[in-house]
């Protein structure tokens, strides 16, 4: 499979540099710029709900970050004003340094290819079969043949899929579906992931192997935002929290002290708790600096 970090259109900068302090932003879109920012935004619904209000948060590039909250705090409507489905009420928006104002109506598909999204329900086409979901999120993007024959079998194989390709949504697991529904945002290889509870429909083993998974797109370089209600999951991941509570941001931390630079295989492991977690455990042995994973 083609480097999937050669075909980045946001990223310019290492995988996981920046899991901690988000950076300034700075002006004229160059290095340094974050992936999302967020200004003193607000989103009032028709009817007087305030779904948003003013938030304000960065997020660069290579991190991994949840948006918690309860119900109804704003989570799915952050993901919404993303994928330019809503518009704020107030304040401004910036993806890769771009204002989102500034997209025309028609442009907003092709500002799309730039991001995945994954949903709880999966969204998947019920008479499709995986192969051909998957396939399907080329072809709507102007993918030739040649590209699916190349990108559908390797993004199967990274998601663990190899063996379902002719199988439809209906014969699969939960677990499963939301694997395709994973391939699918991520084929063309997006700078940026959002994931709306992606685990919000499946039990905590099953959601331990769907976060390994985000976490292996993201070592290869991908921004990824979750939004989730699943607390123990927040915890045992160690990643960078912005908490939202009636629309209003009350938290925003890194998590802090975890281990950066884990493989897949041990994040998973820890996450099993089947390893000593090195935070909790000093007398664990750390993870020492690795490579970025490549895709399998
Ligand atoms: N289309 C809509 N029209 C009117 N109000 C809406 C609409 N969508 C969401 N809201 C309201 O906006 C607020 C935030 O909703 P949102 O869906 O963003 O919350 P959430 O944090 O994703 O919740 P959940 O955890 O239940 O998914 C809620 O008060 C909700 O009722
Ligand atoms: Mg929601």
């Amino acid at each position: 499979m083609a480097d999937p970090e050669r075909q980045h259109r946001f990223r310019r900068e290492a995988p996981n540099r920046a899991a901690t302090t988000p950076k300034r932003p700075q002006p004229g879109g160059g290095v340094g710029t974050p992936v999302l920012e967020f200004r003193g935004v607000s989103k009032v619904y028709e009817g007087g709900d305030v779904a948003l209000d003013q938030a304000t948060f960065a997020v660069d590039r290579g991190e991994f970050v949840f948006l918690v909250g309860h119900t109804g705090s704003g989570k799915s409507t952050v993901m919404r004003l993303l994928i330019r489905e809503l518009e704020p009420s107030a304040g401004g928006i910036r993806v890769a340094g771009r204002d989102l104002a500034e997209i025309g109506r028609r442009k907003v598909p092709y500002y799309r290819r730039n991001i995945g999204v994954v949903w709880q329900d999966f969204k998947l086409l019920p008479n499709r079969t995986v192969y051909d979901n998957v396939a399907y999120a080329l072809q709507v993007t102007g993918g030739s043949r040649r590209q699916i024959r190349d990108k559908v079998p390797d993004i199967l194989r990274l998601t663990g899929l190899a063996t379902k390709l002719h199988n439809y949504p209906d014969q699969l697991s939960g677990g499963e579906q939301q694997r395709v529904s994973i391939a699918r945002a991520f084929v063309n290889h997006p700078p940026l992931l959002l994931c709306d509870e992606p685990t919000g429909n499946l039990d905590p083993e099953t959601s331990i192997g769907i976060m390994q998974l985000l976490y292996r797109i993201n070592r290869t370089g991908t921004t990824v935002l979750v939004a989730t209600h699943d607390h123990a999951m927040v915890d045992k991941m160690r990643r960078r929290v912005i908490e939202l509570s009636e629309g209003r941001i009350v938290r925003d931390e890194a998590a802090g002290l975890y281990a950066r630079d884990e493989t897949t295989r041990e994040f998973a492991a820890r996450m099993r708790g089947a390893v000593a977690d090195p935070d909790l455990d000093p007398a664990a042995p750390r993870t020492r600096p690795r490579a970025p994973d490549r895709p399998r």
